[in-house]
């Protein structure tokens, strides 16, 4: 699939049966910072305010105050209006009766100077996104988080793919496990994903629920170099479509 980010839409009704994704620089100046900060929950404030690096805090303030800029303007709400509720492994959704009429469902991930979004209604997301560290691929990390299946699959491989392979099988795995909003409370070796580089991304298998494999589909975003992204997404019946903020 040909993917194209397009730039700043003025305009980005969410109808039924699409899914939005939209793709951002945690690199903001000062002053946007400091007017991201200005929409943010107490508690996400004193959240932000815990993070130990600057530039850890910054990025989680510009990702909240950019997650309430785009809710803000899908729900026609003033940003800093917005509350959110947490799901049992920590997975925020709106709160509040407008929010509720709407039935918006979103997902974030950020990593290193990227925060990626995705949005829908009445349908389950996950997003993830990780900046690619070739010294963090390595077969150790691989046998811990991976299952058996996706572990063989990636030693067929060359070692020059081995990287973007590692990448596809983290972002895929946790992008489930987001949309399902378990966390790490659903065991990484219960499901497997594709992998291998060209190929299409997929759930593969399951020692669960048949079903989940059917309920889901799976995409792989290309969001720039140096990255790996997936997006996860109840059903199949819908459209995505690609924003850059
Ligand atoms: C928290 C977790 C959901 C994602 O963590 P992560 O990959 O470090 O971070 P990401 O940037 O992708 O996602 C963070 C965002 O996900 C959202 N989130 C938090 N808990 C979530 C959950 N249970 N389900 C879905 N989304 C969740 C939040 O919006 C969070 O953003 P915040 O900083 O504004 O609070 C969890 O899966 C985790 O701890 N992962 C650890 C990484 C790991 O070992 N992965 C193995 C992959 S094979």
């Amino acid at each position: 699939m040909t993917q194209t980010w397009v730039n700043l839409p003025t305009d980005t009704p969410l109808a039924d049966g699409e899914v939005h994704l939209w793709r951002a620089s945690l690199a903001q100046t000062p002053d946007a910072l400091r007017r991201l900060h200005s929409t943010l929950a107490p508690d996400e404030a004193a959240k932000a305010a815990r993070f130990h690096f600057p530039r850890d805090r910054d990025h989680f303030i510009a990702a909240r105050g950019l997650l309430r800029r785009l809710l803000g303007r899908y729900l026609a709400q003033p940003p800093d209006s917005l509350r959110f509720a947490y799901g049992a492994y920590g997975k925020p959704s709106l709160g509040g009766a407008a929010a509720a009429a709407q039935d918006l469902r979103f997902n974030l991930s950020h990593s290193h100077e990227l925060a990626l979004y995705a949005f829908a209604r009445g349908r389950e997301l996950g997003v993830d996104l990780e900046h690619m560290r070739p010294d963090f691929a390595g077969e150790d990390i691989a046998e811990r988080f991976f299952s058996a299946r996706e572990v063989s699959m990636l030693r067929t491989l060359p070692a020059e793919a081995r990287t973007p392979a590692f990448f596809n099988c983290w972002t895929r795995k946790e992008a489930y496990i987001k949309a399902r909003g378990e966390g790490l409370s659903h065991p990484l070796d219960a499901f497997d994903v594709s992998l291998i580089p060209g190929e299409p991304a997929a759930l593969l298998g399951t020692r669960g629920d048949p079903r989940e494999l059917t309920r889901w589909s799976l995409h792989s975003l290309d969001v720039g170099e140096a990255y790996a992204a997936a997006v996860v997404v109840q059903g199949t019946d819908y459209t995505l479509r690609l924003w850059q903020l």
